[in-house]
């Protein structure tokens, strides 16, 4: 693809192989739940090493020799792929974000029971394998087929409210009308290497557009379904309230929403005053563009134009910066982003309650505080000798 063939020539994916001295954010021990730690974050490709984990149940480890990816179900022929037979098939490469539905969930005040992700649990890498579509031509979908599930070979009992007895695996599924779309693959490659454990090898799901809980790891099983599924993750864990007709009903989440982070400052930083001081973040959507940066020094008051380093790509992010001259005055500033997308769409002022702790995609504010002149240069200041004290950390 051109995107990535641009990509190789600057070298993004070089950097993106390269081993990291950062290090994740432990979210939980068992399973693997790691954060990106965003600030550290400033590439077009979230090197593998940083790239956020998410993980209901252990890693299962699949044995490449006896591994089988089964197409069955509403199909006129199903079939059986042995790892060596999916990567002899033609294949695709394309960049995409991932994001957790439940990212930036410890923004929510009251609290709210989860995985405590801040701005981490996002990340845009690039992606290589099978489109979906091609497996599901050569099984012949029937008309009638209305979804396709994917199944991971992880099994377990959920910790989410209300807990299903006994054990079931990761299964999430698609409507027919994205799953033919060529952009989703089953990939064996991230960032141009082999899948790592945690990131679903030796074979994956990957839905751009949709939430990280649609990219299905360790896939083992493509079944088409006649009739909606009816799964964990689909109506219980992942879904939504809607209200049609005034009346509550549950919806499998999806598209991913508009979306602005600031990487820098962090929480709580403390930034000298009157000094140039670059803000950066990125943003991206789910199947709209970003195309404008607001961003807000002063709490959501007043807003102003912030500049992108990356052109549009579907499906990518678009990372931005914003000079701010920092305030002469010492004290707390809140900063804000706010993304508007290509159909005039504008991120939402508070979290959408109907989405419980799921889909936190409102300006989140980050809480920043501008040292007093240093007392050694009486020049600038105007005054000397005052003992001033800096706002405590944390
Ligand atoms: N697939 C399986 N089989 N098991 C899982 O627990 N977690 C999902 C998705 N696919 C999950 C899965 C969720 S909630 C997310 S956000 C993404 O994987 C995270 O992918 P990553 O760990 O590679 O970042």
């Amino acid at each position: 693809m051109e995107n990535t063939k641009k990509l190789r020539a600057t070298g993004e994916i070089e950097a993106a192989r390269q081993t990291s001295s950062i290090g994740l954010i432990i979210r939980q021990k068992e399973p693997n739940n790691l954060e990106t730690p965003f600030s550290q974050v400033d590439s077009f490709l979230t090197p593998t090493e940083l790239f956020y984990i998410r993980s209901h149940f252990l890693s299962p480890r699949l044995d490449l020799a006896s591994y089988q990816l089964h197409i069955d179900g509403a199909v006129r022929n199903p079939f059986c792929l042995s790892y060596q037979e999916l990567r002899d098939m033609p294949s695709e490469t394309r960049v995409a974000i991932l994001e957790c539905a439940g990212n930036s969930r410890v923004f929510l005040v009251p609290q709210v029971e989860g995985v405590q992700w801040e701005l981490g649990a996002v990340g845009n890498a690039e992606w290589t394998g099978v489109p979906l579509a091609a497996l599901l031509e050569r099984a012949g979908l029937e008309k009638g087929a209305r979804e396709i599930v994917l199944e991971g070979a992880d099994q377990g009992t959920p910790k989410e409210k209300p807990i299903p007895p006994g054990t079931i695996s990761y299964a999430r599924s698609l409507l027919r009308d994205k799953a033919i779309q060529r952009e989703v693959l089953i990939v064996y490659q991230m960032n141009g290497c082999d899948l790592p454990l945690d990131h679903g090898y030796p074979v994956r799901a990957i839905v751009p557009g949709h939430y990280g809980m649609a990219s299905v790891k360790w896939l083992t099983r493509i079944h088409a379904v006649r009739e909606p599924f009816q799964g964990y993750w689909q109506t219980s864990d992942y879904a939504y309230w809607d209200y049609p007709d005034g009346t509550p009903v549950r919806r499998a989440l999806g598209e991913v929403k508009l979306k602005s982070e600031i990487a820098r400052p962090g929480v709580y930083e403390t930034l000298e005053p009157n000094q140039l001081y670059t803000v950066s973040g990125a943003a991206w959507a789910g199947e709209t563009e970003v195309a404008e940066i607001a961003v807000s020094t002063d709490g959501g008051q007043t807003w102003a134009e912030a500049e992108f380093l990356d052109s549009v790509q579907r499906h990518t992010w678009r990372r931005w910066k914003f000079n701010w001259v920092t305030p002469e005055k010492a004290g707390q500033y809140t900063l804000l982003a706010r993304a508007k997308d290509a159909e005039g769409g504008v991120q939402p002022d508070k979290h959408d309650q109907n989405y419980g702790s799921y889909v936190i995609n409102h300006p989140l504010p980050i809480e920043v505080f501008v040292a007093p002149e240093r007392a050694e240069n009486p020049d600038r200041l105007g005054r000397s000798g005052e003992i001033r004290h800096r706002p405590a950390s944390r």
